[in-house]
């Protein structure tokens, strides 16, 4: 049996504290697509650690965690996370499994990432520079190298062979930048790859489903980065979306059961492309300073606006969400007035749809407004303590997008969390 936990809106719901909250409930916490573009934030003895390959669920020791076939790794940003998670005691080597169908991110993929985003000046997507894209297109290209390949005797001649393709490209990006000290630190990194548990994953996993161990499976960005279903090409390059988890780890969509999707009470989106709710005034402000709305990974300020229900929907759609986390409900505590995103205007006309092109189009937000709380929610514990503006506000959510809230999240630590 697979649940899954993944982000409804443009990354950065807040899974990380999600999966951390629910690791207890299962065996196994098991990524199953994207890469170090992830930043995700939890707090361990009230200290701040995010994770970017590692899966959530790390921090506690008798959970197994997975980084699934659909995974794009860097040997580099993987090495200094496990340095940085054993300092709390935790055995990397006894409880991460990696999968051998994992793709390696070499240290020109990132080389190529920054070049390709740098070529496309003003139209660039606001990469996180990682090499994810690149990485990606290696796969489907077919030319990737894996994890499993790290002890092949031709490993070595197989990344010269890749490094040459790339190198041809970066010339003709004229990109000049010496990278010599990557490839150092990528080879060091390859080394201690070596000493971490590979498995052939689809098998390991479908064991131990049939052994009656229960699995979490971690998503990362969210659905409107989804390669297929979000804003493209303002988009990360795997999908996102529950889909992803069958072909990301090797499970069937029999065995898919509680779908949770995250969503934050509010938005955000970091990077470029079209955001049709975003605040650009005085209220986005409010919202990013309240919010602490900066990226995890890159320290870019997020893009903030008010919950958009026409790609929440969207979202609850293509995923078959069951249920709905709300994270970040405190972060509206201090407004008076909230508003909602309940359609598109285009050209005069009204849809409740995504479209097909978000980005070559006026979308002019749709707002319906609700009477804030205005008052402090980060201690409330149960549900009879949320206030009624709130149980209004969530009820309208629910009824528009088809699946229902069932936790609150009211600040960033472990403990705050309502189930409604
Ligand atoms: P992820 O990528 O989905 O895991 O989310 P990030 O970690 O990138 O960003 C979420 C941010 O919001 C982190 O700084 C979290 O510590 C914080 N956070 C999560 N849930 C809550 C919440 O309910 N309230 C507040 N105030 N902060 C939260
Ligand atoms: P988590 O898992 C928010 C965004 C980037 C950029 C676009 C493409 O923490 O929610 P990429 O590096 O994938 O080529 O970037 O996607 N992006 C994210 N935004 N949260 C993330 O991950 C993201 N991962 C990628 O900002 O706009
Ligand atoms: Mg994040």
């Amino acid at each position: 049996m697979v649940d899954v936990i993944l982000g409804l809106q443009w990354g950065d719901e807040g899974k990380g504290k999600i999966v951390d909250y629910f690791a207890p409930k299962y065996d196994i916490i098991a990524r199953f697509q994207g890469g170090p573009n992830a930043g995700h934030t939890l707090y361990v003895d009230g200290k701040k650690m995010v994770l970017h390959q590692i899966p959530s669920g790390i921090f506690h020791q008798n959970t197994i965690n997975v980084i699934g076939n659909g995974v794009v790794l860097d040997p580099v940003t993987l090495k200094r996370e496990c340095d940085a998670v054993a300092a709390y005691g935790i055995d990397v080597k006894k409880n991460l499994f990696i999968s051998e169908r994992t793709n390696i991110i070499i240290p020109t993929h990132r080389a190529l990432d920054k070049a390709s985003e740098l070529a496309k000046g003003e139209s660039k997507i606001g990469s996180t520079l990682k090499g994810i894209g690149p990485a990606y297109m290696d796969k489907t290209g077919r030319n990737a190298l894996r994890v499993g390949d790290l002890l092949d005797k031709n490993f070595t001649s197989q990344y010269i062979k890749l490094r040459l393709k790339h190198q041809k490209l970066l010339d003709n990006f004229h990109f000049i930048e010496d990278i010599s000290s990557w490839e150092e630190e990528f080879f060091e990194a390859l080394e201690f790859l070596k000493t971490l548990n590979v498995v052939n994953c689809e098998y390991f996993i479908n064991n131990q489903i049939s052994a009656g161990k229960k699995v979490l499976a971690e998503g990362a960005q969210g659905s409107m980065l989804d390669i297929d279903f979000g804003t493209f090409p303002f988009v990360t390059s795997s999908n996102t979306i529950s889909a992803g988890v069958c072909t990301g780890l090797g499970v069937s969509p029999k065995q898919i059961n509680e779908v949770m999707g995250v969503t934050k009470a509010y938005c955000t989106r970091v990077g470029g492309g079209p955001f049709p709710s975003e605040l650009d005034d005085a209220t986005g402000e409010e919202l990013r300073k309240i919010g602490n709305e900066f990226g995890a990974t890159t320290g870019r300020p997020r893009r903030c606006g008010w919950i958009d229900l026409v790609a929440l929907r969207y979202a609850c759609m293509l995923n078959g969400v069951t249920q709905v986390i709300m994270t970040k409900a405190d972060v509206l505590d201090a407004f008076k007035e909230l508003k909602v995103c309940t359609a598109y205007n285009i050209n005069g006309k009204e849809t409740r749809e995504v479209p097909f092109q978000m980005s070559r189009v006026k979308i002019e937000p749709v707002l319906e407004s609700f009477e804030g709380w205005n008052l402090d929610t980060t201690q409330m514990k149960d549900a009879a303590s949320l206030p009624a503006t709130m149980n209004t506000y969530i009820n309208f959510i629910n009824k528009y997008i088809g699946a229902p809230v069932k936790y609150v999240s009211n600040g960033p630590g472990r403990e705050q969390i309502v189930h409604v």
